[in-house]
């Protein structure tokens, strides 16, 4: 029996899971699932991705190393990986030993063969950070349309792509100075000289999708680039075999570390990654991956593999982008969930369900919909599959003492058996929304026999067709067990059976004993589901500096505040008078409402407020004494707007203090360097 490896694309660690990287994981997990289901050899490998210059400096910025910071999102993610029921053999690293060695002998492979050379190449520098700035990390006015503050790469506004370059007025975006050209010595693939070898490998391949294949035979036809795989110091990777200060470019480690979780994998098993996977004749190679990262998977990586005579992928499977309400996830809008913002919402087997229910084999982008999740939830989930095994299992128990007698087969088994093979051809093409929408059917038809015949009014005559209904039930629990693993094993122990497999599918049940019945799915409430923190994003709070208090000159109760922004001095007239002293507020570092409309109190203009915490008598500030001036307050996921809003919609947004923190709604409200604090009672409210 052949080996499969399954892959999914590495998440780079830089960042937390979000429900976009979930498509590609629940899907690579149903069908590794599925294919263990009916016997299959399979493995399913990843890791995470951290190498390149936007971890570096991201570890930097949070004053902590990029192991450390590799290393804390190792953690998050594998726990997010557990939520979502992604159960992958190997999660492995490419920061690891293995990622390092196969590396050095793809590197040498290819060097060996003639397929790399060096040259001068310029880039933008930036003389006061001392490095390279890769696109992403300058910006300037677009060459074309003069837009400003635009990547080096491509502009937003009028998506011209240029080099970085030809920016006008370039600025370096970690120190604001302006980046010089700089020469440096680069190794390059010399991807040109295998562009036949490419095209057909893509062209004989049959297990591509056409629509990418027609995409990639065009840039092949247009002529390929040699690939720059090297990058100069500072920069977090692997060191070029013989050089002091030059790295592979994370592109490069990063398609490698598949073979390296393999490696990981087999090191546990006792096989061997080369021997067993990646030069085996015996082994099918599937990569699943983003419409995104097209071009390193169809051409980079393959012409890399055959470099180093190392099988390529028999199939790679694209899929297209999420979006949310039809639109793309934006932290504006609130709909840019991470993994953990929509545990907090929903049941993540939900997800599964709704994202298996429109993957197909095509490129398409998935929509998660409110009201469309919501249906397919209630309706198909719960209306049809779950309440059909409820109601079969509990009519049972109470009517037939938990037993099930033979039946005998009928014109409905034998449409229900000539639809277990459809439905493992479409889980086989990876048409899941296919095959989701038979086993829909499949269980309507089950509800349709229980309904016709009443057993209700016929109890003693019924337990055939009751029985036949058990039968349904355990094989919608075997068709569903990729899509929901942990639905379907407590299914099973309803059923009182272990294990099922896909050979189990059948109408064989015979005289059997269920265990105790139990619904399987809730209907979701009215609830909000995929927008986060929209009311916060209206708010735009900085840190400031209180520099004096004074008296308002004719007002009890008000204290008039000048307040340091960061570059901006600005008045506020707060009620804090009787509450506290000016020592207790001067000096500190505040939050600042700083996109309220101004307002005059008693005479004197307010340019914004700050924020306390108020619990019957006692009222505190909120602090952030660790951050700067100017730094941002902001909650996860979602990003201030910057819109002038009035006094009456400021008050429509509640946050209340816990436990010495300030939160909207589950999220706390926090800087880059700390969570902001109120030292008063929980329940306090924030105004
Ligand atoms: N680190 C690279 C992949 C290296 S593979 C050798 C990378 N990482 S990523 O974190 O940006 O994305 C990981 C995978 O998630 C990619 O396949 C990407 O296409 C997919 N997705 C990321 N955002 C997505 C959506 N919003 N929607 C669907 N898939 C998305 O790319
Ligand atoms: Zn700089």
């Amino acid at each position: 029996m052949k080996r499969i490896l399954i892959t999914s694309a590495l998440p780079y660690a830089n960042g937390p899971i979000h429900i976009g990287h979930l498509v590609e994981y629940v899907q690579s997990d149903v069908f590794t699932r599925f294919l263990r289901l009916t016997g299959k050899k399979v493995i399913h490998c990843c890791a995470d991705d951290t190498h390149g210059t936007p971890i570096e400096i991201n570890a930097k910025k949070l004053g902590v190393t990029p192991e450390q910071l590799i290393t804390k999102y190792y953690k998050e993610h594998t726990d997010d990986f557990k939520a979502f029921l992604i159960d992958f053999d190997s999660y492995y690293s490419t920061n690891t030993p293995e990622n390092k060695k196969f590396s050095d002998f793809v590197f040498n492979k290819a060097k060996e063969k003639g397929l790399i050379y060096t040259k001068d190449v310029e880039h933008a520098y930036c003389e006061s950070c001392k490095r390279f700035l890769p696109d992403r990390f300058v910006k300037g006015k677009c060459p074309k349309c003069g837009a400003e503050d635009q990547y080096g790469d491509v502009c937003e506004a009028c998506n011209a792509a240029y080099d970085t370059v030809d920016l006008v007025e370039p600025f370096c975006t970690i120190c604001k100075a302006t980046p010089v050209r700089k020469s440096s010595m680069h190794y390059f693939f010399k991807l040109s000289a295998l562009s036949q070898e490419l095209y057909e490998w893509l062209t004989s391949n049959e297990n591509l999708q056409k629509e990418i294949v027609n995409w990639v035979k065009n840039w092949i036809k247009d002529g390929l680039k040699d690939w720059d795989i090297s990058r100069d110091g500072p920069y977090f990777g692997f060191k070029i075999p013989g050089e002091e200060d030059k790295y592979y470019y994370v592109w490069l480690d990063a398609p490698i570390g598949y073979i390296a979780s393999t490696e990981n994998y087999c090191r546990q098993h006792n096989l061997d990654a080369m021997k067993d996977y990646w030069t085996s004749k015996d082994c099918n190679i599937i990569h699943f991956i983003g419409k995104d990262i097209v071009y390193f998977h169809y051409l980079f990586w393959p012409a890399l593999l055959k470099a180093a005579d190392l099988n390529l992928p028999d199939t790679l499977l694209t899929h297209g982008f999420l979006t949310v309400n039809g639109e793309k996830m934006s932290k504006s809008r609130g709909t840019f969930l991470t993994a953990r913002d929509f545990l907090k919402k929903c049941d993540p087997e939900l997800l599964r369900f709704y994202f298996a229910g429109n993957l197909s084999r095509k490129m398409n982008d998935i929509n998660l919909d409110e009201k469309d999740f919501k249906d397919r939830i209630n309706n198909e989930l719960v209306g049809n599959i779950s309440n059909f095994a409820y109601r079969v299992l509990s009519f049972t128990e109470k009517n037939y003492g938990s037993k099930t007698v033979k039946i005998q087969q009928d014109a409905l088994t034998q449409e229900l058996e000539s639809m277990h093979d459809e439905i493992r051809d479409l889980y086989e093409r990876c048409d899941f929304r296919e095959a989701v929408k038979r086993i829909a059917h499949y269980s309507s038809l089950g509800n349709k026999c229980f309904q016709e015949n009443e057993p209700w009014n016929n109890k003693d005559k019924s337990h055939g067709v009751v029985s036949l209904c058990v039968n349904i039930v355990k094989n919608l629990c075997i068709l569903l067990k990729p899509i929901l693993p942990k639905r379907t094993e407590e299914l099973e122990r309803q059923l009182n059976l272990k294990d099922l497999k896909w050979t189990d599918l059948g109408f064989d049940l015979g005289e059997h004993q269920i265990g105790k019945p139990k619904a399987l799915v809730e209907k979701i409430p009215e609830t909000k589901l995929f927008e986060i923190g929209s009311g916060f994003s209206k708010l735009n709070i900085k840190v400031g500096k209180v520099l004096s208090v004074e008296d308002h000159p004719d007002a009890e109760k008000l204290y008039v505040l000048k307040v340091d922004l960061g570059g901006e001095e600005r008045q506020l007239v707060a009620g804090l008078k009787g509450y506290l002293s000016k020592e207790e507020i001067e000096g500190k570092h505040i939050c600042v409402v700083t996109n309220l409309e101004h307002a005059k109190l008693r005479g004197v203009e307010s340019q914004g407020m700050l924020l306390a915490g108020e619990k019957g008598d006692k009222v505190q500030i909120l602090t952030a004494n660790e951050s700067q001036p100017g730094d941002q307050v902001f909650i996860d996921g979602v990003k201030p707007k910057d819109e002038k809003i009035q006094f009456k919609q400021f008050q429509q947004i509640k946050m209340t203090i816990k436990g010495g923190k300030a939160f909207y709604e589950d999220s706390v409200l926090k800087t880059e360097k700390e969570e902001v604090a109120c030292d008063i009672e929980d329940g306090a409210k924030v105004s």
